[in-house]
């Protein structure tokens, strides 16, 4: 067939026409939306918050990465769709990891054996001389130091909870939201002449989640309820026993894979079913199943006939595996593996009692929840505007799909504060469990994640915003690295760099320590031990458990650090190194480098307060620092060098910005200080010069959309980068960029943003945070006590925030802020001190100009007003 025939075949014309039509209808359907907001005929949901905080839709989500709204606690989380008649909860628990040493008895963190330890000195020596000898200072490939990750496994997803109302008949009113007020999820709709509300909330000082559903009509009561639990739809969960604990609780056990021996990791529910009237019955019925198959269950509540029938009904659920961390080390032959937790489910449940009401559980989730987010700290952006209804009353996705970069305007301002405070309610939601927030918090869908769902790279910048934010969340962060990563750790010192004193890891949740094969990204954790110290200054806890992390890992470094025999500049460096995620294996990279400086003088600083009378120690500490290469090097286009060696290309849009850690989060850069370069045939610049240097690497970095590398958590490291360099409008370009590209509908960041199933990443969600806090107050570290810290007040506001507060921003030096500006300007300050532990020169600085200088004293305050 010809296109001429083509074109008049009567088929192509009805297509063309059915084309057209839908066109014409689709236009007018998005004026039609556009009309209603401006006429402000739809409405935010009744129980939506007033202050604006929360997230909105008014249709049902499907897509679980795009769509699905979170809760958790840290021990647990869920994601809830919205359903109506039938509600299918995606669940997680925490430890909840396939692979590992419950795959396989073999495991060892990745590790080679101990009695490959002199081989491994030998090829390390041997690479060492190679990189050195080359004469661009690189080696093809270090294998036969990396070991094949194996078992390594992934967060795993750990099935759905169906919540079923037996009623039938169209929906309408239907509105589904996330109050992050109040860290709770509602649906709401209308059926069959009742209005019905579900109320889904993960609580952390109980450690269960509880659903709710009533209605709110009074004379209508709810149909018959049903609460099953389905593994089916959570992609390759193996079928659990799912069974009646008693006649109102399901119990569910299961293995998160099919491995007899030894036993993969068991996962178990505890769903107890409450309904709060009289006239009510609650049943667990046993389904029959075929012979050989799992058993399994259901809870069924129906009204009872001779009264007012079914008011509410809830569920409540707790779930655990039988991973422990605390048998992560030698003692537990890095078992990992903890008792079967049944009894401290049983355990966990009498902390919500059944005859406890929903809404005493609730008030105490809420109560628990303020203190943790809302009550030490506040953002606002002209705060009475969100009340106007146009600004509320637009759906989020409708909002998000609106927004334009660079465009500013109140809908779009108003949708980058919410993305501001859902970072940090996702944070506090997935941290404040046992284990830290990895690449997807802890949300995650199927048995496989992408990048295992691990705590890498992206771990860090998961916790910029900690701190500053005044999160009280890091512990499980540092339990990770003393009881998951030390341990395995000092083994992979010994064995791989031979190496006895301190330790180093190169990845994960099982202790994976050692170098994976296909990449050595060399992890560097210590900011956060440190900052935390310096932000809280809390003694008791630098003295067990902070210094110990920062000894043993300075120790490993300071072994690690060895003469440069390429340049030979009396300069120690590390090699092998790579940038991460780059390919040369080489020596001194920048980012290493900065990273080790930065840990050796956070042992100088922090010395005093530990109480440690290791002197030798402290010593070598300083003599190592002093003759260490700094990482900063000026080549010969003017960037900050990434290597050593000039290897750079402008047009090296790599999505990492690893030599530029010491611009933003560390402060090599930022901080830098002539004075304190020393050592050798070092050269050294100008502050400048380094800074310069910065700037033009960053911007030939590009915007972040290189080559593997169109994601989220890159565009908003820029910003924040882009921000520390003072550039506003940079900042604010990249930001609005990562916000019109890289968000689902449910605003969560999302990797590859055009796909259906596209992957969650929530680096991208908890770097944009700390980006925009970035913008608006700074206070980088500084090499030495005695250094002042300068606290720079809306370094990069841009004109869209014009007017605004913020609120208990924490900084170093035990430093609490207050902050308001309006038009633009600063208006008022205020500094206050509480504990002390050593007295800080502190320098405020706004629009270039030093606006007070003072030291800190316990009690201090400091008040900058009449501006
Ligand atoms: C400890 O684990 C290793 C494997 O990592 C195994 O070969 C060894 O038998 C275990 N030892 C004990 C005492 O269980
Ligand atoms: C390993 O370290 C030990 C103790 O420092 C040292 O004696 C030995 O020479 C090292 N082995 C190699 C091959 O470098
Ligand atoms: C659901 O409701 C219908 C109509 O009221 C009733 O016939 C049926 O038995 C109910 N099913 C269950 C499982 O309660
Ligand atoms: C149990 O029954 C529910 C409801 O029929 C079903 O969705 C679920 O997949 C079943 N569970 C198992 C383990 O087969
Ligand atoms: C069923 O067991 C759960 C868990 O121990 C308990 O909280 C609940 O009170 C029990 N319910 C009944 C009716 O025995
Ligand atoms: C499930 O039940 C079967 C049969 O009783 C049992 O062999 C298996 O160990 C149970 N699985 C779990 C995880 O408890
Ligand atoms: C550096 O010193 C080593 C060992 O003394 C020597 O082999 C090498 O040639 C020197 N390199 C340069 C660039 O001077
Ligand atoms: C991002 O950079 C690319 C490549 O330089 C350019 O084509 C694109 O217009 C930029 N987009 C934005 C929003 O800056």
């Amino acid at each position: 067939m010809g296109s001429d025939e083509l074109l008049t075949s009567p088929s192509f014309l009805f297509l063309l026409m059915a084309r057209l039509l839908l066109l014409v209808k689709l236009r007018i359907l998005g004026a039609f939306v556009a009309l209603i907001h401006l006429l402000g005929l739809t409405r935010a949901p009744a129980g939506f918050p007033h202050s604006g905080n929360g997230l909105w839709y008014n249709k049902p989500g499907t897509l679980w990465s795009r769509e699905l709204l979170p809760v958790g606690n840290g021990y647990q989380a869920a994601m809830i769709p919205g359903g109506t008649m039938q509600e299918a909860t995606q669940l997680n628990i925490e430890s909840l990891w396939s692979g590992g040493p419950f795959a396989d008895q073999a495991y060892n963190g990745g590790n080679k054996l101990p009695r490959e330890q002199t081989a491994m000195a030998e090829a390390m020596q041997s690479i060492r001389q190679t990189i050195f000898n080359d004469p661009t200072g690189d080696i093809d490939t270090i294998e036969v130091l990396a070991t094949d990750p194996g078992q390594y496994g992934s967060y795993a997803g750990a099935g759905y909870l169906l919540s079923n109302i037996n009623s039938t008949g169209p929906v309408t009113g239907y509105s589904r939201w996330l109050d992050l007020d109040e860290g709770v999820a509602r649906t709401t709709w209308t059926q069959a002449g009742a209005k019905y509300l579900r109320t889904t909330f993960c609580s952390h000082p109980t450690q269960a989640c509880t659903q709710h559903i009533t209605t709110t009509t009074p004379s209508a009561s709810l149909p018959s309820l049903s609460y099953t639990f389905s593994p089916g739809l959570e992609h390759n969960l193996p079928a659990p026993n799912v069974t009646c604990l008693n006649s109102s609780s399901l119990l569910v056990r299961g293995f998160v894979s099919v491995a007899p021996s030894p036993p993969s990791m068991l996962y178990s529910f505890i769903f107890r079913v409450s309904a709060s009237t009289a006239s009510s019955s609650v049943r667990c019925i046993q389904f029959p199943v075929p012979s050989g198959s799992p058993p399994n269950a259901t809870i069924e509540v129906t009204g009872t006939d001779n009264s007012a029938g079914l008011q509410e009904a809830h569920v409540t659920w707790v779930g655990s595996t039988d991973y422990s961390m605390d048998a992560g080390d030698a003692a537990h032959n890095f078992t990992f593996r903890g008792a079967d937790p049944h009894s401290s489910l049983l355990a966990l449940l009498l902390l919500s009692p059944a005859t406890f009401s929903v809404q005493s559980l609730l008030d105490q989730h809420i109560q628990d929840y303020k203190a943790t987010l809302t009550t030490p700290f506040c953002l606002s952006f002209s705060s009475s505007t969100w009340s106007i209804r146009n600004l509320v009353d637009i759906p989020t996705d409708i909002l998000l799909s609106q927004y334009a970069i660079d465009a500013g305007g109140k809908a779009n301002v108003y949708l980058e504060w919410v993305m501001f405070n859902y970072g940090r309610y996702l944070l506090a939601s997935s941290a404040r469990g046992l284990l830290p927030a990895n690449l997807q918090g802890k949300w995650a869908n199927g048995i496989g994640n992408a990048w295992s769902a691990d705590s890498n790279i992206n771990i860090q910048m998961n916790y910029w915003i900690a701190e500053t934010t005044n999160l009280d969340v890091t512990q499980s962060l540092f339990d990770f690295l003393q009881k998951t990563l030390a341990p395995r750790g000092a083994e992979t010192a010994k064995v791989l760099y031979n190496i006895t004193r301190g330790w180093v890891t190169h990845n994960e949740i099982f202790g994976h320590t050692g170098m994976k094969l296909g990449g050595g990204t060399f992890a560097q954790w210590m900011i956060h031990v440190w900052d935390h110290f310096d932000h809280t200054n809390d003694v008791t806890w630098w003295k067990c458990q902070g210094w110990p992390l920062i000894k043993g890992v300075a120790s490993f470094h300071l072994d690690k650090l060895i003469p440069d025999l390429y340049f030979n500049d009396s300069t120690l460096v590390v090699t092998p190194c790579n940038s991460p995620e780059q390919t040369p294996i080489t020596f001194g990279c920048a980012h290493a480098q900065q990273l080790i400086w930065q840990l050796l003088n956070a042992v100088e600083k922090g010395f005093a307060a530990s109480g440690d009378t290791d002197v030798v120690f402290l010593d070598e500490v300083r003599a190592k620092r002093d003759k260490m290469d700094k990482g900063l090097h000026i080549g010969s286009l003017g960037q900050l060098q990434e290597w050593k060696v000039e290897k750079d290309s402008l047009t090296d849009t790599h999505r990492h910005l690893s030599h530029l850690i010491g611009l933003y989060p560390g402060y090599a850069i930022i901080s830098y200080d002539e004075s304190l370069q020393g050592g050798g045939k070092q050269t050294t610049y100008t502050k400048d010069e380094v800074v310069s240097g910065a700037l033009i690497s960053l911007l030939h970095r590009g915007n972040g959309t290189g080559p593997d590398a169109d994601s989220g958590w890159e565009k908003v490291w820029r910003a924040a980068a882009w921000a520390q360099l003072g550039d506003r409008d940079r900042f604010y370009h990249e930001l609005s960029f990562a916000v019109s590209e890289n968000f689902g509908e449910n605003l969560f960041s999302l990797y590859d943003p055009s796909d259906s199933e596209a992957i969650f990443q929530i680096d991208g969600n908890l770097g944009y945070s700390a980006a925009v806090m970035n913008a608006i107050i700074q206070a980088p570290d500084v090499p030495t006590l005695a250094t002042p810290l300068i606290i720079t007040l809306l370094p990069a506001l841009p004109k869209q925030w014009d007017t605004g507060s913020i609120k208990g921003v924490r900084v170093r030096g035990g430093i609490s802020i207050n902050l308001c500006w309006t038009e633009g300007k600063l208006k008022q300050a205020s500094f206050s001190v509480d504990a002390l532990i050593i007295s800080r020169p502190v320098k405020v600085v706004y629009a270039g100009k030093v606006l007070r200088s003072f030291i800190t004293s316990p009690g201090s305050r400091e008040d900058i007003t009449g501006l």
